[in-house]
């Protein structure tokens, strides 16, 4: 019955310059490979589009080897079992790959996924993104390394994205001020009338550092920041004596090769005692679980709004990437590869 399966699976043909181009991966046809003892077939339902995976892409030092040239790219995925031989997971459980791909099957041992506890009142996707990994990382950067605390000034680079939006709301929640940047006014409006932000600068249209300036006159005390170079450098001039900076992400480099410009107001880090703390969403699995139940909570008692923006298809995967990088998307991306 195996042999009629087949799967498509994106692998890395060459290292990409700048955007991802076409060419850069290639789609494979293949039959799949039947599951052995203690392994399952996994069906992917959705595939996570992230930032990072145009790092992953390429051969710079980074947290995970880089994707291997002809091997399947890697990827955060939800899957169901389509086959098992695996007793802990019968035909039809949803899981989390350990290391997903941008694949339509992944034949994995049983010992490399995870059961996906699933909250019927929330919509699968959410699994991807706000009580996901981009929840997780936004809980973690505001929690665990900013320790935000009622009264702090808190702002937010990307806050329209993924991590951001959910940053600055859990930050909401926690008796902050906060301040959102991101690109254009459909998202800035986004962020105050919707999700309850106190004030969002549009980075296209305005003068970020002075925004800052105005906005936060007694400095910042914890700046999330998602984006890097000049955006960085508005926060580093605004950041009060002692501030701390949890740094998530620096998308704003991630197509660039070679060497990026630093901070241009670094010696200020200096001056003012500034704590820059750089952190991974993996650094804190161990403390998912106290993070997953806040987010739910929230999310049941509507006090936590997100996004998910979906594509249709895995063909359209590498098209949809770029999509991050011109900011044309629209909250948590994801493909969805198949139908529950
Ligand atoms: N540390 C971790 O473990 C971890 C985990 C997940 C994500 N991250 C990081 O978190 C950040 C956000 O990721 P996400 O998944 O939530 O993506 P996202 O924010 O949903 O999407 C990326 C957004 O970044 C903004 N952007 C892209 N290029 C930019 C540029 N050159 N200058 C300014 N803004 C730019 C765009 O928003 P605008 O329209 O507002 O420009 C775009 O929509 C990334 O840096 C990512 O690497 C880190």
């Amino acid at each position: 019955m195996d042999g009629d399966l087949i799967n498509s699976t994106w692998k890395l043909l060459r290292r990409p310059v700048g955007m991802l181009q076409q060419g850069d991966l290639e789609l494979v046809h293949e039959p799949v490979q039947p599951p052995a003892e203690g392994e399952v077939l996994v069906r992917t339902l959705y595939l996570s589009l992230d930032p990072t995976n145009r790092l992953w892409m390429s051969d710079t030092e980074q947290y995970l080897e880089p994707v291997g040239l002809g091997a399947p790219m890697r990827g955060v995925t939800l899957g169901i079992v389509e086959q098992s031989q695996a007793e802990k997971f019968p035909v039809g459980t949803l899981v989390i790959p350990h290391e997903g791909a941008w694949s339509r099957y992944q034949t994995l041992s049983a010992t490399k996924i995870a059961r996906l506890h699933l909250n019927a009142d929330l919509p699968l996707s959410a699994y991807m993104s706000v009580i996901g990994p981009p929840g997780l990382t936004a809980y973690s950067g505001i929690v665990f390394v900013g320790e935000a605390q009622p009264g702090m000034t808190v702002t937010i680079s990307a806050a329209a994205g993924a991590v951001g939006s959910v940053a600055g709301q859990i930050a909401k929640s926690r008796g902050c001020r906060v301040i959102g940047i991101a690109g254009g006014p459909e998202k800035c409006r986004w962020l105050v009338d919707e999700l309850g932000f106190d004030a969002a600068i549009d980075y296209k249209s305005c003068n970020v550092a002075e925004e800052l300036r105005r906005l936060c006159p007694d400095g910042i005390d914890l700046h999330f920041e998602n984006v890097g170079g000049s955006i960085l450098d508005a926060a580093i001039g605004n950041m009060r004596i002692g501030g701390c900076i949890a740094l998530c992400g620096l998308i704003s480099s991630y197509n660039s090769s070679g060497a990026v410009v630093g901070p241009s107001e670094f010696q200020l880090v200096l001056m003012r005692r500034i704590a820059i703390r750089g952190f991974l969403v993996m650094d804190f699995f161990k403390r998912a679980r106290e993070a997953y139940a806040e987010l739910e909570k929230l999310v049941l008692a509507g006090k936590l709004k997100w996004k998910d923006h979906i594509i249709d298809g895995l063909q359209n995967a590498p098209d949809a990437m770029n999509l991050l990088f011109s900011g044309r998307n629209e909250g948590k991306l994801m493909v969805k590869v198949s139908e529950v």
